[in-house]
C-alpha cells in the first residue's frame, strides 16, 4: 500500500468507528500547502451531510477514533479539524525517514497485487504513406503508457494495428506496375511521401490508370498473387521506415507487435454473419448496418454504422470490431486502451457499442480511447513544414538533435566531441518526447522548439540536467553512488518536502495508470527535480556530517534513482553528465 491508501484505509476505519456506518470513504488526498499538513481527509463533510450530522463534531470524532489506532502513532504527528470538516494530517518525520531508507533495498513500488491482461493498441500509423507528426503523439504516450503497465508487472499486449489494406494499394500497386522492372524498389520508395504523391497524381489525372488501380483493389481481396507479391514489397519497405524510426526515437514497438489491418480479413465475413444471425444487421442502400439507438446524428435520425458496403467490401470499423473480438476473445484482455487521435472518437464509441452489444466485448472487459489533440505550430494551426508539407518525423528528430548539440557546445564546451554528440542525440530525442508527454494528451499541444530545448521549466533538458547534477555530487566527492546511505528522520523542512515528495512516487504512477495521463508523472518528476534543487541549496550534503551527511546523500541517491525510473518510464534516457 502506497502512502496515501495507507492513510485512506485508516483514516476510512476511523469514519466508519465514528458513524457507525460501514464502508466509510475518508476521501484522502495529499494538501495543497504544507501549512495545513501533508494529507487532508475530505470525506467527512458529504457523510455529515447524509447522515444529518453537524460535520465538525463528526470530524473531531473521526479524529479521536484514528488517535486510538495504534498506527496513528506511528504515521503522524498530529490530526487537525479546519474548516467546515475537513482533517489535516500532519506525518512523522520518524516515519518518512524509516519507510524512504526501506526502499533502499527495494522496487521504488511494488508490482500490481492484481495483474491484468492489457492490450494497448498505439502507433498504429497507415503504411500507404510516411508516418508523419500525427502519429507522433500517439507513439509516443502510448509507448510511455505501455512502460508503465510492463513496470507494474500487467500482462501487457502491444498491438500494432498498421493500416496496410484498403483502396490506396490499388494505386500504389498500379504505379508499382508501372516503374521499370530493373528499378530498386527501395531507391523508388526511399520517400514514400512523394511516390504516394507520384501515384495519386497519376490516379487523378488518368482514367485508365484510375481504371487500373481500382481493378487492384478487387484483384488484391481476391488474394491474386501478383498484386499480393507488389502489396508486400511495399509493406516491407514501408515497416523498415517505421522501425527505422521507432529504433531512432527508442520506442518498444517491433516486428513481434504487429497486428495490421490484413491480418483481419479472414475474419470479417465471419463477424458480418455473425452479426447477422444475432439480428443486429440492417440493409440501407445496399449496405450492412447496425444502428443503435444511442447514435443519432444532429436531426435525430439514427446513425448506422456500416460494416459492409454494397459492393461487398468491409470497412475501418469492421476491421476494428473483428480486432476487438479478437483481443477479448483470444488474447483474452480484461482492458484494451486505444492512442488514436480525437477525431475518431465518434468512430470509436460507435464500435465499443456494437461489440457490447454483439457479445464481442464481454461487460468486465474495459474499452478505452485514450485520444489526444492536434499537434500545432506556433501559429495555432497544425504543425506543417513552411511550404506547407507535413513534417517527417525523421526530419523532426533529427533537427531536435543538431539543436540540442549547439546547445550543448554553448553550455558546455570542455565536452569532448564524441561525448557532446552522444549528449546531444539523447537530449534531442528526449526533448522531442518529453514536450509531447509533458502536455495533457486530451488538448492540442503547441510545438515549439525554444520551450522543449530549455534548460528552464517542465522540460526534458532541465530534468535531465537536474538527475545528471545529482550523480556529480558523488562522481565529484569520489564517493559511491550505489552505497547504502541509512536515510533518518528529515529534519529541516526542506528535507521533509523532499521526502514526502520521494514516497509520492508510488501513487503518482497509480494514477498514471488508472487515467493514462503520463502528464501527470512529467508533473511529478518536475515538482521532484525541484524539491531536490531547494533541499539541496539550503541543506549542506558533503559537509554534513555523520548520520546527518549519510541521510541526506540517501536522499540525493533516491531522489536520482526515482528520477530515472520516471524518465525510463517515459522512455527517456538519462545521463551521467551533460
Ligand atoms: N491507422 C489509423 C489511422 O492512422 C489508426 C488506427 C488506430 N487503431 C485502431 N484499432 N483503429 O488513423
Amino acid at each position: 500500500m502506497n502512502l496515501k491508501q495507507t492513510l485512506d484505509a485508516a483514516l476510512s476505519t476511523a469514519l466508519d468507528r465514528a458513524s457507525g456506518e460501514s464502508g466509510c470513504q475518508a476521501l484522502v488526498a495529499p494538501a495543497k500547502n504544507p501549512q495545513f499538513g501533508d494529507y487532508q481527509a475530505n470525506g467527512v463533510m458529504a457523510l455529515a451531510k447524509r447522515l444529518g450530522r453537524n460535520p465538525r463534531e463528526l470530524g473531531a470524532a473521526v479524529v479521536a477514533q484514528f488517535e486510538r489506532d495504534p498506527l496513528a502513532a506511528r504515521l503522524a504527528d498530529k490530526l487537525e479539524l479546519a474548516g467546515p470538516g475537513f482533517i489535516n494530517i500532519f506525518l512523522k518525520a520518524e516515519f518518512l525517514g524509516a519507510e524512504l531508507d526501506a526502499l533502499h533495498e527495494q522496487r521504488l513500488m511494488p508490482p500490481s497485487a492484481a495483474p491484468q491482461t492489457i492490450v494497448i493498441d498505439y502507433s498504429s500509423p497507415n503504411l500507404a504513406k510516411e508516418m508523419h507528426v500525427g502519429h507522433l503523439r500517439g507513439t509516443i504516450i502510448g509507448d510511455a503508457i505501455a512502460r508503465t503497465f510492463d513496470y507494474l508487472g500487467h500482462h501487457l499486449i502491444r498491438q500494432n494495428h498498421f493500416g496496410d489494406w484498403g483502396t490506396q494499394f490499388g494505386m500504389l500497386i498500379a504505379y508499382m506496375e508501372e516503374l521499370p522492372r530493373s528499378g530498386d524498389l527501395h531507391t523508388e520508395l526511399s520517400d514514400l511521401e512523394s511516390f504516394y504523391r507520384a501515384a495519386k497524381q497519376r490516379f487523378d489525372a488518368d482514367p485508365a490508370f484510375a481504371t487500373l488501380a481500382r481493378a487492384n483493389v478487387v484483384k488484391l481481396q481476391a488474394g491474386d498473387p501478383e498484386c499480393l507479391a507488389l502489396w508486400r514489397r511495399f509493406i516491407a519497405i514501408s515497416i523498415e521506415h517505421c522501425q527505422a524510426l521507432y529504433d531512432k526515437l527508442g520506442i518498444t514497438l517491433g516486428p513481434e507487435h504487429i497486428v495490421p489491418e490484413s491480418f483481419y480479413n479472414e475474419r470479417l465475413e465471419p463477424l458480418v454473419a455473425d452479426l447477422k444471425t444475432q439480428g443486429l444487421l440492417s440493409e440501407s442502400d445496399g449496405a450492412e448496418c447496425v444502428f443503435l439507438d444511442e447514435f443519432k446524428n444532429k436531426n435525430g435520425e439514427p446513425l448506422p454504422v456500416i460494416v459492409q458496403k454494397s459492393d461487398g467490401g468491409y470497412l475501418y470499423a469492421t476491421t476494428d470490431l473483428a480486432a476487438i473480438r479478437y483481443r477479448c476473445q483470444e488474447l483474452h484482455a480484461e482492458r484494451v486502451l486505444y492512442l488514436v487521435d480525437a477525431r475518431q472518437s465518434l468512430h470509436f464509441q460507435q464500435v465499443f457499442a456494437v461489440a457490447r452489444k454483439a457479445g464481442y466485448a464481454p461487460p468486465e472487459c474495459q474499452l478505452e480511447h485514450l485520444s489526444y489533440g492536434t499537434m500545432m505550430g506556433k501559429d495555432g494551426k497544425p504543425f506543417k513544414t513552411r511550404s506547407g508539407d507535413t513534417i517527417k518525423l525523421v526530419d523532426l528528430c533529427g533537427e531536435s538533435i543538431e539543436r540540442a548539440h549547439a546547445l550543448v557546445r554553448e553550455k558546455n564546451p570542455q565536452l569532448g566531441d564524441a561525448e557532446q554528440r552522444q549528449v546531444a542525440a539523447t537530449v534531442g530525442i528526449a526533448a522531442v518526447k518529453y514536450a509531447d508527454l509533458s502536455k495533457n494528451r486530451n488538448s492540442d499541444y503547441i510545438f515549439d522548439w525554444d520551450t522543449m530545448l530549455s534548460f528552464e521549466g517542465n522540460t526534458a533538458p532541465y530534468l535531465l540536467y537536474a538527475y545528471a547534477r545529482i550523480r556529480s555530487i558523488f562522481r565529484r566527492a569520489g564517493l559511491d553512488p550505489d552505497a547504502r546511505y541509512p536515510i533518518s528522520a528529515p529534519a529541516q523542512a526542506e528535507e521533509k518536502t523532499l521526502a514526502l515528495k520521494l514516497l509520492q512516487f508510488s501513487e503518482t504512477i497509480e494514477t498514471l495508470a488508472q487515467d493514462c495521463l503520463p502528464n501527470q508523472l512529467c508533473l511529478y518528476l518536475y515538482e521532484l527535480a525541484g524539491h531536490f534543487m531547494k533541499f539541496y541549496e539550503a541543506c549542506p550534503v558533503l559537509k554534513a556530517e555523520g548520520k546527518e551527511r549519510d541521510s541526506r546523500l540517501g536522499l540525493c541517491q533516491l531522489s536520482a534513482r526515482t528520477l530515472r525510473q520516471g524518465l525510463a518510464l517515459l522512455g527517456i534516457d538519462t545521463l551521467e553528465q551533460m
